[in-house]
C-alpha cells in the first residue's frame, strides 16, 4: 500500500507564498513595486479545503471515481458518491470514513445506462446547490458481441457520453445556484488518436470494434466538456467546464482499500514494470481532483498526468487539435441533445 495515496486526515489551506526578504548591501536602491508571487506548485498530497462544498462523483464506488471521492473527502467537502449498486456505494463510503476522519460522505443512485431514471438524479442530492460533478463512470468493452444500454443506445457511447449529457441538463439547475460550480468530464488519452464518425455515432455499422467503440465514447465526452464550458461563458453562466484525464491506471498499481478493491501480494509484484509507464487509479484521480479544485484552473482546459500523458504529477496540457475542431464539437453537441431528448440550448442553463 502506498502513503502516497493516501489524503491528508485534516484539510490543509494551500501555504501562503511568504514576502521576499529584502537583499542585503542594496539600501539605496529604488523602491520597486512588490513582485507578484507565483501560484504555489500544486501537492496532491496537501489539497486546498473544500469545506461547505458539495461534490458529486458519478462512478464513485470504484476505481478512479473512488480515489477521487477519498481523496475530496480529504478536503473537507461533502461528496456524494453517484452509484448504480447501493451495497458497492455503502462499502465505499464506509472506506472512506474509515481511512478519512470526519468524511462527509453519502451516496446517490444512479445508473446512467437508463436514461430517464437520471431526472431524479437532481431530487436525491436534496441539495440546494451543487459545487461539482465529475463525470467519472465509464463503461468499456474489450470483445464483441454490440452491446445496448436499456433505452437501445450502443453502451458505451450511451453511458459513458449520453448518461452524462443527460445527467448534465439534469444537474443544470443546482449548479447555476453554486457561486462557482464545475463539471469535470473524465476522458482518456485513448481519445487522442480516435476521431468521430458523425454518420455512425453509435457503431451500429458492420465493422464493429469495441476498442474503437470505447475510444470515441471518450472523445465524444471530451468535445462535450469542451463545448459546454463555451456555451456556458456564451450564456454569461458562472459555471465552468473542464475536462481531465486519468493517462493509464491499472488496478494492479493501485493500493488496497478493501472491500473495494484488494491487491494481492503477487499482484502487486506482477504489476511493478507496468509501472515504468503507468501508475495506479490513486495516481489516476489526481488531475481529475485538481480540475475540480485547483482555484487557477480554468473552464475549457485540459488536465493529466505530467509524464508522456500517462503517469505522474497532474498539470495543465494543451488541448488536443482535433478537440479543437468545433463543427464537430457543435453536430456531436445537437446529436446528443436529440439523443437524450433536450433542446439543444446553451449550456442546458
Ligand atoms: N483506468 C484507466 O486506465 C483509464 C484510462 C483512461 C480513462 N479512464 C476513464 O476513467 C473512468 C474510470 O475508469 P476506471 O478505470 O476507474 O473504471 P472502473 O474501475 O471499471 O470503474 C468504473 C465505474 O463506473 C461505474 N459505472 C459503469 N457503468 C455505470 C452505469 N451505467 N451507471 C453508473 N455507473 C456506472 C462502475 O460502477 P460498478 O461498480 O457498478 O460497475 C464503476 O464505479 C472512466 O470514465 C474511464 O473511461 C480510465
Amino acid at each position: 500500500m502506498s502513503d502516497r495515496a493516501q489524503p491528508s486526515a485534516q484539510p490543509s489551506a494551500q501555504r501562503p507564498s511568504r514576502p521576499s526578504a529584502p537583499s542585503p548591501g542594496r539600501s539605496a536602491a529604488k523602491p520597486r513595486p512588490p513582485r507578484r508571487s507565483p501560484s504555489p506548485p500544486w501537492d496532491v498530497h496537501r489539497l486546498p479545503s473544500a469545506e461547505g462544498k458539495t461534490f458529486l462523483v458519478t462512478g464513485g464506488n470504484a476505481g478512479i471515481g473512488y480515489f477521487v471521492a477519498e481523496q475530496l473527502a480529504g478536503t473537507g467537502a461533502t461528496v456524494v458518491l453517484g452509484s448504480r449498486s447501493s451495497s458497492k456505494a455503502a462499502a465505499a463510503e464506509a472506506c472512506i470514513r474509515a481511512r478519512v476522519p470526519g468524511a462527509r460522505v453519502r451516496h446517490v443512485p444512479l445508473d446512467l445506462a437508463d436514461l430517464p431514471s437520471l431526472e431524479a438524479v437532481a431530487g436525491a442530492l436534496a441539495l440546494g446547490h451543487l459545487d461539482a460533478v465529475v463525470h467519472n463512470a465509464g463503461v468499456a468493452l474489450d470483445d464483441p458481441p454490440r452491446r445496448v444500454t436499456e433505452d437501445g443506445h450502443e453502451l458505451m457511447f450511451g453511458t459513458n457520453h449520453l448518461g452524462h449529457v443527460a445527467l448534465t441538463r439534469w444537474l443544470a439547475p443546482l449548479l447555476a445556484a453554486a457561486p462557482a460550480a464545475r463539471v469535470v468530464t473524465v476522458g482518456s488519452f485513448a481519445a487522442k488518436t480516435e476521431r468521430l464518425d458523425l454518420a455512425d455515432l453509435e457503431s451500429a455499422g458492420d465493422d464493429y470494434r469495441p476498442k474503437r467503440t470505447y475510444g470515441r465514447s471518450k472523445l465524444a465526452q471530451m468535445y462535450f466538456g469542451l463545448t459546454l464550458d463555451r456555451r456556458l461563458r456564451a450564456a454569461g453562466s458562472p459555471v465552468r467546464s473542464l475536462v481531465a484525464h486519468p493517462g493509464g491506471a491499472l488496478d494492479s498499481l493501485t493500493p488496497s482499500r478493501p472491500p473495494v478493491h484488494v491487491r494481492t501480494s503477487g499482484e502487486r509484484l506482477r504489476g511493478l514494470p507496468a509501472g515504468l509507464l503507468v501508475q495506479g487509479k490513486d495516481a489516476g484521480a489526481w488531475p481529475v481532483v485538481r480540475a475540480v479544485l485547483d482555484p487557477s484552473a480554468t473552464g475549457g482546459s485540459l488536465w493529466g498526468p505530467r509524464v508522456f500523458g500517462l503517469r505522474g504529477e497532474p498539470r495543465r496540457e494543451p488541448v488536443w487539435d482535433h478537440l479543437k475542431d468545433t463543427a464537430v464539437a457543435e453536430r456531436l453537441w445537437d446529436v446528443s441533445c436529440a439523443l437524450i431528448g433536450a433542446e439543444p440550448g446553451p449550456g442546458f442553463g
